[in-house]
């Protein structure tokens, strides 16, 4: 089968492994692009230097096409400290009450400079390049073509995915409500802007193809196997964007009580939370979203994040799922625990199966 899209990015599979900040080590990145589809270092929570050091471990692993993902923020941020003060209580005596011997603590930012995380992207020099949380400034569009870098722009809405295309971006890859990890929205709030994969895509690709250049459209959210690829194809994606289904590889660097939860996630369990962030995100409702303090609750991103960042460690080392932030879609409990190349060429299997099944020839793929 061939893909315009992944000839292009000189990849063999219109499949984009999902960037996933703090769960997508080199590893993972490296043994997806090394089974043909394309991988992604979710580089969002990444100071520069770790950003070209994880870059220089990719391309040492094998030297195919990559992408690596930034969250679009200021550089700077002001956080209200007496609204801070009274979290960090809050969230302390949460903690004491869960027997977790860990205390916040004030980080000395509370979210790497991203215009030192996109200088350390230009001299990485990736394929591709995938942004969420806003649209980059023309200047940095300008720099990365001149690199000979791909731009993907995350948009959640028909408005946000016309805002990347008006801005020059390669390609769109368009999140729908379905999605696991954190909205990617900057034109809207995350509420209102929660539409479904299913009528995201059409109305996307409907606009993109109105516009004088080529603009291809990317599915991401809910995708877990092959057929929602192809079904993802049909609705006029060039390609699909999987990050949960990612999660339960052993590449992956998502906590073992996380992964263990996983394939017993109930769709009914997958909801909207920002209370380990700040920001609208898709993951598993446990106990520590059930009990999150008030005084939290109304911190904004990345302050919270950076707050809440070493109580989710804790809770990682000492086994407790119920205490940290469990990112999911809502097909989380369709995951396949096994080795990334495996899972890609399971995928694409699939896929084949699925679109032979369409259009009737019932071979073997
Ligand atoms: C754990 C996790 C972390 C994520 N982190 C990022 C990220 O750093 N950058 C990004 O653009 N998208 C991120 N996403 C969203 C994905 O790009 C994608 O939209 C989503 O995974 C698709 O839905 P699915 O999880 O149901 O496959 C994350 C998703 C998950 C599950």
């Amino acid at each position: 089968m061939t893909s315009p899209f992944a000839d292009r990015l000189g990849i063999e599979h219109p499949l984009i492994q999902a960037p996933m900040a703090g769960s997508t080590p080199p590893e993972l990145v490296a043994a997806v692009s090394g089974a043909g589809g394309l991988g992604s270092l979710g580089a969002g929570y990444l100071e520069p230097q770790t950003i070209l050091a994880q870059a220089t471990q990719i391309r040492a692993l094998g030297d195919r096409p990559y992408a690596i993902g930034l969250f679009v923020l200021p550089d700077e941020f002001d956080a209200d400290m007496a609204a801070v003060a009274k979290a960090r209580e809050q969230l302390d005596a949460l903690m004491a009450r869960e027997g977790l011997d860990v205390r916040t603590s004030l980080p000395p930012r509370w979210a790497p400079r991203f215009s030192d995380q996109f200088a350390a992207l230009c001299e990485a020099r990736p394929a591709v390049a995938i942004f969420a949380f806003g649209v980059i400034a023309p200047a940095q569009l300008r720099e990365l073509h001149q690199r000979g870098i791909y731009v993907i722009g995350t948009a959640t809405t028909v408005a946000e995915a016309r805002a990347w295309a008006d801005a020059g971006a390669d390609a769109v890859s368009m999140q729908g409500a379905e999605a696991g990890g954190h909205r990617g929205s900057f034109l809207h709030d995350a509420e209102d802007a929660m539409i479904g994969l299913f009528a995201l895509l059409p109305l996307a690709v409907r606009a993109m193809t109105a516009l004088v250049r080529d603009v291809p459209v990317i599915a991401a959210g809910g995708i877990m196997d092959g057929r929602g690829m192809l079904a993802a194809e049909t609705l006029g994606a060039a390609a699909s964007q999987l990050g949960t289904a990612f999660l339960t590889c052993p590449e992956c660097s998502a906590a073992e009580a996380w992964k263990r939860d996983l394939p017993h996630v109930e769709d009914h369990q997958v909801t909207t939370i920002r209370g380990f962030s700040g920001r609208a995100a898709r993951g598993l409702r446990n106990r520590f979203v059930e009990a999150m303090p008030e005084a939290a609750q109304g911190l904004p991103y990345p302050v919270l994040n950076a707050l809440t960042a070493p109580l989710r460690r804790a809770a990682a080392e000492a086994g407790r799922g119920d205490l940290l932030s469990e990112w999911c879609g809502q097909a989380a409990g369709l995951v396949r625990p096994q080795p990334a190349a495996e899972l890609v060429a399971r995928l694409m299997y699939e896929h084949r199966l699925a679109a032979r099944t369409l259009t009737g020839t019932q071979n073997t793929p």
